[in-house]
């Protein structure tokens, strides 16, 4: 490969990791907010609250949680754009890719295939999530969230994008530290059974808590069917909160 051709490969690799780094901080974190709901309805009224910026202007600004939508979502299409380039290219590049993996039967190749897959899910599942974020902020809280999720089936696709996206983070973030720190010596094939053991702890634990935030937001949407479009009211509120 000429000189500047491999740098910018280089270039392009380095900022595939960052954009993929910043992608997995920000769904981990977003697991944990989102998961207030697990705490009770006043939780997670006060998460969605703090995002509008309430505590620091003294009303709700919806359009702050829709411009971090937009950032996430330009995150998301840099970090795709950078990948499509290590998708096969052709059916031919797949039958080569599938024979290749019923004969080397190694791990870490299979692991990355997974990637692919699941990068490929997340083409679809992520804007359809996003898109009901960027256009009605406002509709975030704990009945307005469970009445989408119950109400207007959104469960289905919420199930489908717990999944793919944890598989996705977990494997990347072992990749990450593969291709980074790449452990060599001795010690190599222990670290690299470690690394592996976290990244399934990790993904368990991540499923498991958004199984649990799932099931509870489908329980209020279910028992709030009858009054969904209603917003939630904590006691402590003003006439009109959410
Ligand atoms: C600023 C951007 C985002 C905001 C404000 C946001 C907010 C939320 C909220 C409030 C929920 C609860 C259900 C609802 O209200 O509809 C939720 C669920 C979920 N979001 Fe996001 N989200 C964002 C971006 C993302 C992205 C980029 C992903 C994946 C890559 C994602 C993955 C999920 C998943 C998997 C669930 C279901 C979680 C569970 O099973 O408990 N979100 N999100």
């Amino acid at each position: 490969m000429p000189k500047t051709l491999s740098a910018l490969s280089a270039r392009m690799d380095l900022l595939q990791s960052l954009s993929g780094l910043l992608l997995v901080l920000f769904i981990w974190a977003h697991m944990f907010f989102e998961s207030s709901i697990l705490l009770g309805e006043d939780a997670m009224y006060a998460v969605s609250r703090m995002f509008e910026g309430e505590p620091l202007f003294g009303k709700p600004y919806p359009l702050l949680v829709s411009a971090a939508g937009i950032a996430v979502f330009l995150l998301v299409a840099v970090h795709a754009v950078l990948a499509l380039r290590k998708f096969p290219g052709s059916s031919r590049q797949y039958q080569l890719l599938n024979r290749h993996l019923g004969v080397i039967r190694h791990e870490d190749t299979t692991l990355w295939y997974v990637q692919v897959i699941t990068g490929f899910c997340l083409f679809f599942l992520i804007p359809a999530h996003l898109y009901t974020v960027i256009t009605q902020p406002e509709n975030i809280g704990p009945y307005a969230s469970a009445d989408r999720v119950w109400s207007e089936r959104f469960w289905i696709v919420y199930a489908l994008l717990l999944l793919t996206v944890h598989v996705h983070a977990a494997i990347g973030v072992y990749r990450l530290v593969m291709k980074w720190y790449a452990p060599t010596g001795v010690q190599a094939g222990r670290t690299r059974a470690r690394l592996k053991r976290g990244m399934w702890c990790i993904l368990a634990f991540f499923i498991l808590l958004g199984t649990a935030s799932l099931l509870t937001y489908m329980r209020i949407g279910y028992q709030h069917a009858d009054s969904a479009g209603e917003r939630y009211r904590p006691a402590s509120a003003p006439v009109g909160a959410r």
